[in-house]
């Protein structure tokens, strides 16, 4: 389908389901497939892809260990493979270009090294939860922040428009954790959102299911609840407007709208 050196795809949130026809046709043809994907399901579905060829890169994460440590470890398994001349797959759970280092990286340096490298879009959280709190980021428009790059940078809310942060269980902790992520910079991004925010404001915490026939995940909140409301590395948080749109006068009094 595609004769590139490199393709890096995604498996989307739920493998069973969101792997699109044009990831599967590549899969079948790769020499080698690199994976990162959350559950057992995807795991075995990619290694019929590539019986002899499919190798886990999970294990590069370690406890305590910076996670861009093992991003750049991913880059340099997939570049060794690539520049074998082996046809490459890279799988990375969801879109693989959405919040992912190693995905972006890896094509960069191969790019730079004279091979062929092409990402292909898959499903990915933000998709999923358009889909399962039936909300559009035309209405009002969207922001999607990664919660720690929202606390460190000054970042200009938009409080009339949506607000969705990636990453708020992992927040201030830029390690690995199996199981639970230092989170004691949790309360800094509470007071960071009630400087745009009231204390009662609705936020979802959001988990999309990872096999297909279960529900999501949507727990209702209001922003105070934060702190104490069991936030996971897996969990997206939503937070609607909290104020009618502003019309621009500037542009409002210029503009000619085509209304039929
Ligand atoms: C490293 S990012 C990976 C995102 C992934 N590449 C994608 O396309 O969705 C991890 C973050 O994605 C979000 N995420 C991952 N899985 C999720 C799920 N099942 N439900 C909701 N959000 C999820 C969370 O915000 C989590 O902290």
């Amino acid at each position: 389908m595609y004769d590139d050196h490199l393709l890096v795809v995604g498996t989307g949130i739920r493998t069973t389901g969101q792997l699109t026809v044009e990831t599967v046709a590549c899969m079948q043809c790769a020499a080698r497939i690199f994976y990162i994907v959350a559950d057992p399901v995807a795991e075995e579905v990619i290694r019929r892809f590539c019986p002899d060829g499919a190798e886990s890169l999970y294990g590069l994460y370690g406890e305590g260990k910076p996670r861009m440590q093992t991003y750049q470890e991913m880059v340099d398994r997939i570049l060794t493979s690539v520049r074998t001349g082996e046809r490459t797959v890279a799988a990375f759970y969801g879109h693989p270009g959405v919040f992912a280092y190693a995905s972006h990286e890896s094509i960069r340096r191969a790019r730079a090294e004279g091979y062929r490298a092409r990402m292909l879009p898959g499903i990915s959280a933000e998709d999923c939860l358009f889909a399962d709190l039936g909300i559009d980021p035309s209405s009002n428009g969207c922001q999607s922040y990664e919660a720690t790059d929202f606390l460190l940078n000054a970042r200009s809310i938009d409080n009339s428009s949506q607000l969705i942060l990636w990453q708020a269980g992992l927040i201030g902790d830029l390690t690995f954790r199996r199981y639970a992520y230092d989170t004691s910079a949790m309360p800094l991004l509470l007071e960071k959102l009630l400087l745009s925010y009231p204390r009662t404001h609705p936020v979802y915490l959001y988990e999309a299911p990872s096999a297909p026939g279960c529900e999501p995940v949507i727990r209702p909140i209001v922003l105070e609840q934060l702190l104490t409301s069991g936030i996971t590395a897996t969990t997206t948080l939503y937070l609607p407007p909290a104020r009618a749109t502003v019309p621009d006068p500037t542009y409002l009094s210029r503009i000619r709208l085509q209304q039929g």
